[in-house]
């Protein structure tokens, strides 16, 4: 009782004399208001106001710390919903932990598929097939019907230009592995519905995660279109008779940004669904996380355009060009890099541009997370922040590793895929960080500010 008199007490007095924090900033506080208690609750209500509408953590700790936080205590009376966590499982945490496997099951599988769709674009297997089913359909299962098949491919400006005198057998290893990379994904197709459906039965899965869920699979069937739209390419005969035949490089590059855009999707789903709220443990740790935030988010853009660029890269084959480092040939900047018009196709279409494009842009990114965890040695942050910033770390110094021997050999379908796996990688630990930097709760902010 005593104590709840001295806490009115300081609140009163504090009310009276100092400046609060208000959603516009800092505003004076009604001097004489009428009853102790609700100058109480309005000091709260601009402290939580403040809180939950300020986009910024670090601006709100800041402001919070620098008037009354330390003095006033925090109000522990009952959490309104919208201020704690969102939980996309209900009915306990054996639901949640079984969701959030299956959903890291199919970031993996997503992952899986797209190391394999380098394979087969590294073996050149991908227009082997030169017809396409949503089922998919059974592969040939006897001779007369390889034969069948070989035929079509035959007729195929693959076969023509690039691979003609082919044997059967040949032919067979391609098929095979464009036919494993069709169905791999239609297996992902399976694994996600039949357990989506099961958990849904069980009322497992919120609305908000079924929404989510179900714009993801929206994404996933899209993608299958979006792959056999770039085989397609691939087929047409091209305009140059000394040209090879190949896919589009905007369709490659489309295939495999909406790869890495689904990947994402469901690695920070399944993230949410078993870390529902991020983790502090005071108010200096979240101010930490808040300031590395704003470094964090332009380092993930980055990321992904360094590896939109590589999708360039790769679509042009423009890894078969200037195979030295750091010098590009003999000079540091190509000649004719803005030869084609309009100048904007170069960074598109043009072997030295596309190639400089990523160069430029990967030494960014490794220069950028060098520089953020340098940065990270002076904010105070949680011990598994740190982990995930020194695997972030660890990972960009292996891929440009990677992508330099890939270039300096040549491309060889190892090292392409491992620079491939290396580049979602690096965007899943970056996609890491940025899950556990989010902005805790309201209510979990509460319980980190220690009562009087
Ligand atoms: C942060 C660093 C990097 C990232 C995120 C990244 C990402 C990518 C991605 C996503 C691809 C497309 C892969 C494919 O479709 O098969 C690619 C291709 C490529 N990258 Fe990088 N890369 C990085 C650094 C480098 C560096 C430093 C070099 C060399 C100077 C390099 C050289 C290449 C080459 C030659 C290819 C084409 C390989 C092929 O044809 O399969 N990369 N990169």
């Amino acid at each position: 009782m005593g104590n709840a008199r001295k806490l009115t007490g300081a609140v009163w007095g504090l009310l009276s004399r100092t400046r609060v924090v208000s959603r516009h900033g800092v505003c004076n506080a009604p001097a004489g208001s009428s009853q102790r208690i609700s100058a109480f609750q309005y000091q709260k209500q601009q402290f939580f106001g403040a809180l939950e509408k300020q986009t910024s953590g670090l601006q709100f700790t800041r402001k919070a710390s620098n008037t009354a936080t330390t003095s006033i205590p925090l109000f522990q009376g009952s959490i309104g919903k919208a201020e704690t966590a969102k939980l996309l499982v209900e009915k306990g945490v054996k639901a949640q932990k079984q969701v959030g496997y299956w959903l890291f099951g199919c970031s993996a599988w997503v992952f899986s598929m797209v190391i394999i769709g380098g394979v087969t674009r590294l073996t050149r297997s991908g227009l082997s097939m030169t017809d396409w089913n949503f089922l998919g359909g059974f592969p040939p299962t006897d001779s007369s019907k390889w034969e069948a098949e070989f035929e079509k491919y035959k007729a195929s400006p693959e076969y023509k230009r690039v691979n003609k005198g082919m044997s059967i057998e040949d032919f067979k290893f391609i098929y095979w592995i464009e036919y494993g990379h069709r169905m791999w994904g239609r297996g992902l197709g399976v694994f996600f519905t039949g357990p989506f459906i099961y958990f849904l039965s069980k009322g497992y899965i919120t609305r908000q995660l079924a929404l989510r869920l179900g714009l993801l699979f929206g994404l996933g069937i899209g993608q299958g279109f979006v792959g056999w739209w770039m085989v397609k390419s691939g087929l047409e005969e091209p305009e140059s008779p000394y040209r090879q035949p190949k896919v589009s490089a905007y369709r490659l590059a489309s295939h495999l940004m909406a790869a890495f855009g689904i990947f994402s999707g469901l690695f920070w789903t399944a993230l949410s669904v078993v870390r529902p709220e991020s983790h502090y443990q005071g108010v200096d740790f979240v101010r930490g996380s808040a300031k590395l935030r704003k470094i964090a988010i332009p380092i993930a853009v980055l990321v992904g355009l360094t590896a939109a660029s590589g999708a360039f890269v790769a679509g042009n084959d423009a890894g078969h060009a200037f195979n030295t480092f750091p010098l590009m040939g003999d000079t540091w900047i190509p000649d004719g890099l803005l030869e084609l018009q309009p100048w904007s196709r170069n960074f598109f279409e043009n072997t030295a541009t596309v190639q400089l494009d990523h160069r430029i842009l990967a030494l960014t990114t490794l220069t950028s997370v060098v520089a953020m965890s340098l940065l990270a040695r002076k904010l105070t942050l949680e011990p598994h922040i740190r982990r995930l910033i020194n695997l972030t770390l660890g990972v960009s110094v292996l891929q440009v590793t990677l992508g330099i021997s890939t270039l300096l050999l040549y491309v060889p379908v190892s090292l392409g895929a491992a620079h491939q796996a290396g580049a979602l990688s690096l965007f899943a630990s970056v996609v890491a960080l940025l899950h556990a930097l989010r902005k805790p709760s309201p209510a979990a902010l509460r319980t980190l500010v220690k009562p009087l």
